[in-house]
């Protein structure tokens, strides 16, 4: 098989090295100049544990390559896959599809043969017609075949979850019978792979499959707004939310995963795609109560989290150094998009808090994102020197690591609020640490 990807962003490029691992030919399409040179140069733009070395090898046996001539990658192609951004559009929830209908536009113009056309990207329900109909609007002589197949990708694991997925999803347009057929059977092949590992396929229609995206992430999404929910719950009334999540989670139908209380879900797709559902939703006529109350009840949460610390910090943080550790919107990734971290230092910093902060990998992203008073330690022990408050954010292993007595000694103050829930309270408070997490005693 050989296909073309078109954008080598985070999810262009993940799916375009692991076809090629899977024995495809790829060519990723990227148009920004600088994260072209980056590519062929063999830097890998994102930080994505495994990617660079599946990138490399794939490189190096002449199954994957770059460019930014999008006519020549589609020469003999089987498939044509359209990986480009789709971010919220400003004032509502919609999400912007300009660059996904502008790559159907040019694939259309540079067609040479008929083409099975891919959406990878996240996209509203209806948008794989649109894209069929520009297609054909655009080349009437050609017969294009459009599916979609959206990605179920989280960053730090994205390899794994490409290579041993839960299922893939695939939604074809069988308006004309022939075009429907060999796009199924395009996309059978790509996925052949995982066929021994007997990986579940869902083949279904367009809408269907747009809409299974949404619908996963927005149920991901309110199941973690529920943990947090039950978390505050716990703390006035005096019970675990561990416990509960465990004895929750131990019942089949509701399983065990996302039940991790924190300071609310950040991160690229979350946030934009329970927005875009809840305008899906409300444009249809079928307004979801449940996914807009977990918008809602998700973003106040990120707000209240800094007005905990400050309350837990006495009511008072001005003048006082606040170590932070985490700035990321979870481990393992450099990515600061929606982070809690966001709003968090943003209210620290106007309530006069000196901010002492570190992450493994994300702080060159906040730069730009946080107040310019934020001063950036080169490790956390540096970023936990003479804190008057310790607040932890994201929970990266290492910090996990960090043993009470060393943060003792380095620590001024003694206040702790962890919000990620990384240390055990009870050794916490052994070693004199006035230790808040969340939803436990
Ligand atoms: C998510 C989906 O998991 C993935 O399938 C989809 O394709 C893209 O969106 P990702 O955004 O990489 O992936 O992160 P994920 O690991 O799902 O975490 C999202 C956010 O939820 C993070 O801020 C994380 O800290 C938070 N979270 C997750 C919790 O607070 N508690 C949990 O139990 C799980």
């Amino acid at each position: 098989m050989r296909i073309a990807m078109i954008g080598g962003g985070y999810v262009g490029l993940v799916s375009g090295a692991c076809f090629a691992e899977f024995g495809s030919d790829v060519v990723v399409v990227e148009a920004d100049p600088a994260k072209l040179e980056m590519l062929r140069e063999g830097h890998i733009p994102i930080y994505e544990p495994g990617l660079e070395k599946i990138v490399d090898g794939n490189v190096a046996a002449g199954r994957l390559s770059f460019t930014d001539d999008l006519g020549a990658s589609l020469d003999d192609v089987d498939a044509v896959f359209i990986a480009v951004g789709t971010p919220s559009r400003r004032g509502g929830g919609h999400a912007d599809l300009t660059y996904v209908y502008e790559a159907a536009r040019q694939i259309a113009r540079a067609a040479k043969s008929d083409l099975v056309v891919v959406t990878k990207s996240t996209v509203p329900v209806g948008t794989g017609r649109e894209v069929a109909r520009i297609l054909a609007e655009e080349r009437p002589d050609r017969t294009f075949s459009v599916a979609s197949n959206p990605e179920f990708l989280r960053e730090g694991d994205a390899i794994g979850d490409f290579m041993r997925p839960d299922r893939v999803i695939i939604g074809i347009d069988r308006t004309d019978h022939a075009a429907g057929v060999r796009a199924e059977e395009v996309m059978r092949a790509l996925y052949r792979p995982l066929y021994r590992i007997e990986t579940p396929v869902v083949i279904t229609d367009l809408e269907t499959a747009e809409l299974t995206k949404y619908a996963a992430n927005a149920f991901l999404a309110m199941k973690i707004t529920f943990i947090n929910e039950m978390a505050d719950i716990c703390e006035k009334v005096g019970a675990n939310v561990h416990d509960v999540a465990k004895g929750m989670g131990l019942d089949q139908r509701i399983g065990k995963y996302f039940l991790h209380p924190g300071p609310g879900y950040g991160g690229s797709c979350f946030p934009k795609d329970t927005r875009a559902l809840t305008a899906i939703g409300e444009d249809a006529g079928a307004p979801s109560q449940l996914v807009a109350a977990t918008v809602a009840v998700n973003e106040a949460r990120k707000k209240a989290m800094a007005e905990r610390i400050i309350a837990e910090a006495g009511g008072d943080v001005s003048g006082k150094v606040i170590g932070i550790l985490g700035l990321t919107f979870k481990p393992q990734t450099d990515d600061m998009r929606e982070a809690s971290s966001l709003p968090i230092l943003a209210r620290l910093k106007d309530a006069g808090a000196v901010l002492q902060a570190y992450d493994p990998q994300g702080m060159n992203a906040a730069r730009s994102l946080l107040p310019a008073e934020v001063i950036y330690a080169p490790d956390a022990l540096t970023a936990i020197t003479g804190a008057d408050v310790l607040v932890v954010l994201t929970e990266w292993s290492e910090f996990r690591a960090l043993s009470p007595s060393r943060l003792r000694d380095l620590m001024r103050g003694k206040i702790i609020a962890d919000l990620r829930n990384i240390w055990d309270p009870a050794e916490m408070r052994e070693a004199g640490f006035d230790y808040r997490s969340i939803g436990r005693p």
